[in-house]
């Protein structure tokens, strides 16, 4: 299980940045942060060695690469990911990927499987509760650590009696009333992210974007 007892664990910064050199820049500008995310973007120019960069500086790392193929190719890809193992590791597909990347990871590995429900840039439809809960009880068969979602579907989860406690809930879309939504259609505040039983939120611009990223990332530490 992941440790959460720093309350800055439950703070991921999203790294959305194009390369190596800012990515690590940003990260020692937030000495008090504790765990970043690594997307596609900073993943495809940097490589496994921004793992290693963010390892060497103590920091917990969320690897957001929702990977979806088959099985195999997933159990293989996650093997080599073993090297320098992520702490979270979203996926985005059904029970078989989950139950093949599950066996690539070994008891001793820190790292923690999330799956992929709705993306919280998408429109709220009348069907997005019921698809997040359903993506939500496939994970927990199948052997998921956590799920993905936004804040408006996180007290449903929770409420879900086949959903133990335990179930790591990660909600990106979150914005403090200072900040615009960007392209984010179901967002929550921290507080709101937090009150709904998430474990952690992810939160990008709200903090690289800023003038002051430190001063941001404290106030944002301060709104829960
Ligand atoms: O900049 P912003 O705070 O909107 O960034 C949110 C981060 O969370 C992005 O890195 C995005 O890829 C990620 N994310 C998301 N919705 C998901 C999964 C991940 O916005 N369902």
């Amino acid at each position: 299980m992941t440790t959460t007892n720093l309350k800055s664990d439950f703070v991921i910064v999203a790294l959305d940045l194009p390369e190596r050199e800012s990515a690590i820049k940003m990260v020692d500008q937030l000495p008090e942060a504790t765990f970043f995310k690594v997307g596609m973007e900073l993943f495809f120019s940097a490589g496994i060695g921004i793992l290693q960069d963010l390892r060497q500086r103590n920091k917990k790392i969320f690897l957001d690469l929702k990977i979806h193929d088959i099985p195999k190719t997933m159990e293989k890809a996650v093997r080599v990911l073993q090297s320098t193992p992520p702490d979270l590791l979203t996926l985005f597909c059904g029970e078989p990927g989950i139950r093949a990347v599950k066996s690539a990871i070994t008891g001793d590995s820190p790292t923690r499987v999330l799956n992929v429900t709705v993306l919280t840039s998408e429109e709220e439809s009348g069907s997005t509760r019921e698809t997040v809960m359903e993506r939500a009880r496939l994970t927990c068969n199948a052997g998921g650590d956590g799920i993905v979602c936004s804040g408006w579907e996180t007290s449903a989860v929770r409420s879900m009696p086949d959903v133990p406690p335990e179930l790591i809930i990660v909600n990106p879309g979150v914005r403090m009333a200072e900040n615009g939504s960007d392209d984010q259609k179901r967002i929550v505040t921290p507080l709101q992210a937090k009150q709904a039983g998430a474990t952690h939120i992810v939160v990008g611009r709200p903090v690289t974007l800023a003038s002051d990223p430190r001063g941001a990332f404290l106030r944002l530490l301060e709104s829960f």
